[in-house]
């Protein structure tokens, strides 16, 4: 093999969002020599840029980015980065790799771009000398990395969540934590468990458990499931593979975020044959778009979806906001409309492309594009759980978005008790599955929703912060805790299967 620069090139095959095959193949960078005037270019025929060239496109009319070696052009890409526009042109003309990759997947390249997108690949011998300058923020990371404590050490949820703070960045850490305006909404899912208690029934055999279930008639070891959750990847480079790996290992079911970091093919990848996966959708202002994702992922085998309607614009979340570094005066806020608003954090910059004008009747069209059945994500009062029944959907999750979006929100717990006192019948008659999230971190939490006649519960933020203390293995630390947590307590309240978790079990103390 001749000696010399070897770089790995993209050669994109088909385009768009809808998925296409990538080509993968190794070049020799300096292979041909340049006649004058002609472009240069590798054997294979991939243009070879200078880096010089690559400086001059830093504008909205002329934007490219480089990222490992590759050059593309995102110009006509700006509009439609779920991250926003100005993100990218605050890295345009530049190499963007640590930055691109600490956040998303190589493979948003192979599906978001066309293929004459991609330009080239960058001149090594143009190439400037940087050097590499770490943060303090990434000091701090790399020094509490080499501190973690053992993961058999993690007794519960919040322990888990506590290692998470010391080692995620201070960006992933916002992100995940941040909850909207004072936070009260977040508050109150925690503490509205402590208004239920249990009346448990003694001298009953209770040695042999069985928690096992089926959410949307898909079996599930346990109760619990994994709430969508977006970019996994601020916590660990593997992003939401390892959740992927850690729900299969543990046999209970992941929702995927329609902002996940990695994409749905690559988590699609990873499954276990015919592990289950739920899709969660954020319908896109261009529906075209969006029936696009649908038809992809029905194509992947996934087994429902999960529309998310409690977000027509994101909610106020301060700690990301904070995170940043304000002010950042973006062109336009995430309801789409020209102003100064201070939008600045992950979260803000991630609602850009919702439909804020979903409405009910718009269950139809979905329909018309796929048969999964479909979850609605965010109902937040017993009107919206009979609309939802109306409109024949499979099942609702009570939440409120983990008190990230309208704040004083209620907390599922209560949505779910008021559900059981003016219609029993729905929950009873298992007219719809209900299910709950926002705030769960205990056995006992769960086994109360449960008794109250929600099917099962959806852990959002321990998964993240699992992930990003410990990866593959604090998601199943999760699963596992619970799981210990949820036998326990049947075992004390005197029942061995879901079955006999009943409303007179649980009582509401003013
Ligand atoms: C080929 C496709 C993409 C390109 C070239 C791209 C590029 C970038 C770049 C350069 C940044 C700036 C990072 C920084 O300065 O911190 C960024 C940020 C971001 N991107 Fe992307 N991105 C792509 C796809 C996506 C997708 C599919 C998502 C949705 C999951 C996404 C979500 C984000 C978010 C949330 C941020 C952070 C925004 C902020 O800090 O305010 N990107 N992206
Ligand atoms: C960092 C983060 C990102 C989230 N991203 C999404 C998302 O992309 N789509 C969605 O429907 N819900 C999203 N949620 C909400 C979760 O699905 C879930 O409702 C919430 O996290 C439950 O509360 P918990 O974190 O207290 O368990 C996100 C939550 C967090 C914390």
């Amino acid at each position: 093999m001749p000696q010399g620069i070897w770089a790995e090139v993209l050669i994109v095959g088909a385009a768009a969002v809808a998925g296409t095959v990538i080509f993968s193949q190794r070049v020799h960078l300096d292979a041909k020599p340049r006649a004058k005037g002609q472009a240069q270019t590798t054997p294979s025929g991939v243009r070879i840029i200078p880096y010089e060239e690559l400086q001059k496109h830093t504008t909205r009319e002329s934007c490219w980015i480089m990222v490992k070696d590759q050059i593309f052009d995102v110009t006509d890409f700006l509009d439609l980065h779920p991250g926003g526009a100005a993100v990218i042109l605050k890295n345009a003309g530049q190499d963007a790799t640590k930055i691109y990759e600490s956040i998303h997947s190589a493979g948003f390249f192979e599906t978001l771009l066309k293929p004459e997108q991609h330009l080239g690949v960058v001149d090594p011998a143009t190439l400037p000398q940087v050097e590499a300058v770490q943060t303090e923020d990434e000091i701090r990371v790399e020094q509490a990395r080499k501190n973690i404590p053992n993961i058999n050490l993690m007794i519960n949820l919040n322990d888990i969540e506590e290692e998470a703070h010391s080692v995620l960045s201070k960006i992933g850490w916002s992100y995940y934590r941040s909850t909207a305006d004072t936070g009260s909404a977040f508050d109150s899912n925690i503490a509205a468990f402590s208004r239920y208690w249990f009346r448990p029934r003694v001298l009953r055999p209770v040695r042999d458990i069985d928690m096992s279930t089926t959410i949307l008639g898909i079996p599930s070891t346990m109760p619990i499931f994994v709430s969508p959750a977006a970019m996994a990847k601020l916590g660990h480079p593997l992003g939401e593979i390892n959740i992927t790996r850690g729900a299969a290992a543990c046999g209970i079911i992941q929702g995927i975020s329609s902002n996940a970091s990695c994409t749905v093919d690559e988590i699609a990848d990873a499954r276990q044959p015919g592990q289950p996966l739920i899709f969660q959708l954020y319908v896109n202002k261009d529906h075209k778009i969006t029936e696009d994702t649908l038809r992809k992922i029905d194509k992947l085998g996934f087994k429902g979806i999960m529309l998310t309607v409690d977000a027509p614009v994101l909610g106020k979340r301060e700690l990301d906001m904070k995170a940043r570094g304000l002010p950042v005066i973006r062109g336009t806020n995430n309801s789409g409309a020209q102003g100064t608003a201070l939008r600045a954090g992950v979260a803000n910059s991630l609602g850009g492309y919702f439909d804020a004008n979903l409405k009910w009747d718009d269950l139809a069209w979905i329909r018309s594009i796929t048969s999964l059945p479909i979850v609605i994500k965010g109902v937040q009062c017993v009107e919206d759980v009979e609309l939802a029944l109306e409109y024949g959907c499979a099942g609702v999750l009570l939440s409120n978005h983990g008190g990230r979006q309208l704040d004083y929100a209620p907390a599922s717990i209560d949505v779910l008790y008021e559900l059981r006192q003016r219609r029993p019948d729905i929950l009873d008659g298992k007219k719809l599955e209900v299910y709950c999230d926002g705030g769960f971190r205990r056995g006992t939490d769960v086994l109360k929703a449960l008794c109250l006649g929600a099917t099962a519960v959806g852990f959002g933020r321990p998964f993240l912060f699992a992930n990003g203390a410990y990866g593959e293995e604090g998601v199943r630390k999760v699963i596992e805790i619970l799981e210990e947590e949820i036998a326990t307590s049947m075992r004390l309240l005197g029942v061995t299967k879901l079955s006999e978790l009943k409303p007179e079990m649980v009582t509401r103390m003013a």
